[in-house]
C-alpha cells in the first residue's frame, strides 16, 4: 500500500487540517466555533477566552474535589444507640517488683560457679537490670567486680534480656492455683500472658492484641506455649459487657512478690510505662469509664492510612514491632530517640530485625539515660536542652478505645484473703456514646464529582474522552495512509 499524502499540502499543513477536523466534530461545546471561517476574527477570540476560563475553572474544581478525596474523605461521628453495643472492659498489665526467681538463679549461679558475695553482688545487678526503666536507670549498681563478672559470663548487653527472662519464673504455668498469675470473674479465665514492656518482665491479662505481644515472641520469636491450666475452665479471650450488664470486671491476680505496680488501658493497646499507679504493697482497684471509638467495615478497603489518618492493628510500618498500636508507635519512638543521643537502645525492646541496633551496657544506661529521662518519657521538650526536638508522629488506632479513671483505690487485705496480691477492673457505669469512623466521600463519589465538574463546565463525558482518543489513534492512521472519513 503506498503512501498518498497529497503532495500539494505539506505536513504541518496536514495536522493542523486534523486537528481542525476535530474540532468541528468533537463532542466540547464551543470548539467548533474557534475553526469556523464564516465567524468573524472577534467573535472567535471571545469563544476562545471563554472555553479558557471554562476549562480553568473545571480543572480548580476538579483538584478541589481530589483534594477533598486525599484529606477530608473520612470523618468520625457520633453513635447514641448504646443499648445495642458491647463495650470492651479494660486491660490490666501488672509488673511484680521483685523479678527473678532465686531458684533459677541458684542453677544459674552453680553452674557458672558464682559464690559468696558474689552472687550478693551479681543477684543485685540482675534484679535491678530486671527491673529498671527510664526512671531509674542510676539504679543499677556500677562496680569492679560486676565489671569482671560480666567479663566471665562474656555476657553481651545484648544477651541481657535473655538471660534475665531465663532467670525469670513465668508465673501463669505455675501448677499450685493460688500461686498462679491469672485473670478471672468469677468461674471463667480471662487469658494472661508474660509480656515484654518497658518496665521488664511484667503481665497482661484481658487484651484484644496478638499472640505477637509476649515476651517469647519479642526475644525469641516465637510463640508462648499453650498454657493447660488456663483452659482447665471456660476461656475468655477478654471482656465486653453491654448497657444492661451491671458490675462487670476481672481481677489480676497471683503475684506472690513484695510489691506491684499496675497499669490500666485499653484492651486495644499496651501499657504506658509513666501511666502506672505506682509501687504499692496492695493491689488496685479500678472504677473506669471508657469510651469506644469504631470505624466502618469499608473503612479499610476505601481509604488509606494517610486518608484515614490512623492505623489498624496489622498495618504496622514500625520497624522493631511486627503489629501497629499508638502506644507501641511511641516506644519506637523513644528506641530512634534513645539510638540518636545515646548510641544505643536499652536492653527491655525487641531488637529481632534485619540490622538490630546496638544495645547499651550496664554503664551507658546509668550514665546517659538518666539525664534525659524526662525527654524520652514525654518525647518533647519543655526547656529546650536538646537542639533538635523530636519529631515523631504516631497514628491514632482506628478502633480504640479511651479509658479514663474515676477512681483507684488500693485493694486492703487482698494478701490475706486471696493468698497473692493483684489488681481489678470493676465497670460501674457503660457509655452511652461512641465515636465511628466513617466514609464520606470515596473513589465512586470522586468519580461522580469529576464527572459532574466535566460536563457542568465542558459538556464532556466518557464518550467523549473515548472519541477523543479514537480520533487521535485510529482515525490519525486512516488519516495517515490518506483515506479520509
Ligand atoms: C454482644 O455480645 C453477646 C454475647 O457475647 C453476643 O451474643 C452479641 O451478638 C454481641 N452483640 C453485638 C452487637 O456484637
Ligand atoms: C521460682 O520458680 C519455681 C519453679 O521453678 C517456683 O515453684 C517458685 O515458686 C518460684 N519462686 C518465686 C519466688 O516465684
Ligand atoms: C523496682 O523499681 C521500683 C521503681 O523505681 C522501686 O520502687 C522498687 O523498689 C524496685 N524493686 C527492687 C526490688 O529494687
Ligand atoms: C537462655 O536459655 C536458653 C535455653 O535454655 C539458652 O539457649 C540460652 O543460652 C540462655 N541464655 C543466656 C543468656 O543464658
Ligand atoms: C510510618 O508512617 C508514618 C506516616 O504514615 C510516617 O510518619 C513514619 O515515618 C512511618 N514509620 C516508618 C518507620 O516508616
Amino acid at each position: 500500500m503506498a503512501f498518498k499524502i497529497n503532495k500539494n499540502r505539506s505536513w504541518p499543513r496536514a495536522i493542523i487540517d486534523f486537528i481542525d477536523s476535530y474540532f468541528n466534530n468533537c463532542c466540547i461545546h464551543g470548539f467548533r466555533y474557534l475553526v469556523q471561517t464564516i465567524l468573524i476574527l472577534l467573535e472567535r477570540i471571545l469563544w476562545l477566552i471563554l472555553l479558557i476560563l471554562s476549562i480553568y475553572y473545571c480543572i480548580i474544581v476538579c483538584l478541589a474535589s481530589i483534594d477533598r478525596y486525599y484529606t477530608k474523605s473520612t470523618h468520625i461521628g457520633l453513635e447514641r444507640n448504646y443499648h445495642f453495643w458491647n463495650t470492651s472492659v479494660p486491660s490490666l498489665t501488672v509488673c511484680p517488683m521483685q523479678r527473678i526467681n532465686d531458684t533459677y538463679f541458684a542453677d544459674f549461679c552453680r553452674k557458672n560457679s558464682i559464690k559468696g558475695s558474689q552472687k550478693n553482688i551479681f543477684w543485685d545487678f540482675i534484679e535491678n537490670l530486671a527491673n529498671s526503666t527510664y526512671i531509674n536507670f542510676q539504679n543499677i549498681p556500677e562496680s569492679d567486680e560486676i565489671d569482671s563478672l560480666i567479663k566471665d559470663l562474656d555476657l553481651e548487653p545484648e544477651r541481657y534480656m535473655e538471660l534475665i527472662y531465663n532467670l525469670t519464673f513465668d508465673s501463669t504455668y505455675e501448677p499450685i492455683e493460688k500461686q498462679r498469675t491469672r485473670c478471672i470473674d468469677g468461674q471463667v479465665n480471662i487469658h494472661v500472658r508474660q509480656v515484654l514492656t518497658e518496665y521488664g518482665l511484667c503481665y497482661m491479662g484481658n487484651s484484644m492484641l496478638g499472640k505477637e505481644y509476649s515476651s517469647r515472641y519479642f526475644i525469641f520469636g516465637q510463640y508462648p506455649e499453650p498454657n493447660k491450666y488456663e483452659t482447665m475452665r471456660k476461656l475468655i479471650q477478654y471482656q465486653k459487657g453491654s448497657y444492661f450488664e451491671k458490675d462487670v470486671g476481672h481481677t489480676l491476680l497471683g503475684f506472690t512478690s513484695e510489691a506491684i505496680d499496675s497499669f490500666i488501658h485499653s484492651v486495644y493497646e499496651v501499657m504506658k510505662v509513666d501511666n502506672n499507679f505506682g509501687y504499692s504493697t496492695e493491689g488496685v482497684v479500678y472504677d473506669p469509664v471508657t469510651e469506644e471509638i469504631t470505624a466502618e467495615d469499608n473503612i479499610e478497603k476505601e481509604a488509606t492510612v494517610g486518608m484515614r489518618k490512623c492505623r489498624f492493628y496489622h498495618e504496622s510500618n514500625l520497624t522493631h514491632f511486627p503489629f501497629y498500636t499508638r502506644n507501641v508507635c511511641q516506644q519506637e519512638c523513644r528506641i530512634n530517640l534513645a539510638y540518636k543521643i545515646c548510641k544505643c537502645i536499652p536492653h527491655f525492646y525487641p531488637n529481632r530485625i534485619s540490622r538490630p541496633k546496638k544495645v547499651c551496657d550496664y554503664k551507658t544506661l546509668r550514665s546517659c539515660f538518666p539525664k534525659h529521662a524526662n525527654f524520652f518519657l514525654k518525647l518533647y521538650e519543655e526547656n529546650k536542652n536538646h537542639e533538635n526536638p523530636s519529631t515523631c508522629y504516631c497514628e491514632q488506632n482506628c478502633v480504640d478505645a479511651v479509658v479514663t479513671t474515676r477512681s483507684a483505690l488500693p485493694m486492703i487485705g487482698s494478701r490475706q484473703l486471696l493468698g497473692s496480691i493483684g489488681s481489678s477492673v470493676s465497670i460501674k457505669t457503660w457509655p452511652q456514646s461512641r465515636l465511628k469512623r466513617q466514609v464520606i466521600f470515596s473513589f465512586t463519589d470522586l468519580l461522580v464529582s469529576i464527572g459532574g465538574t466535566a460536563g457542568l463546565f465542558l459538556g464532556f463525558s466518557v464518550l467523549g474522552l473515548v472519541e477523543l482518543l479514537y480520533f487521535f489513534t485510529i482515525r490519525l492512521i486512516w488519516q495517515i495512509f490518506g483515506y479520509t472519513i
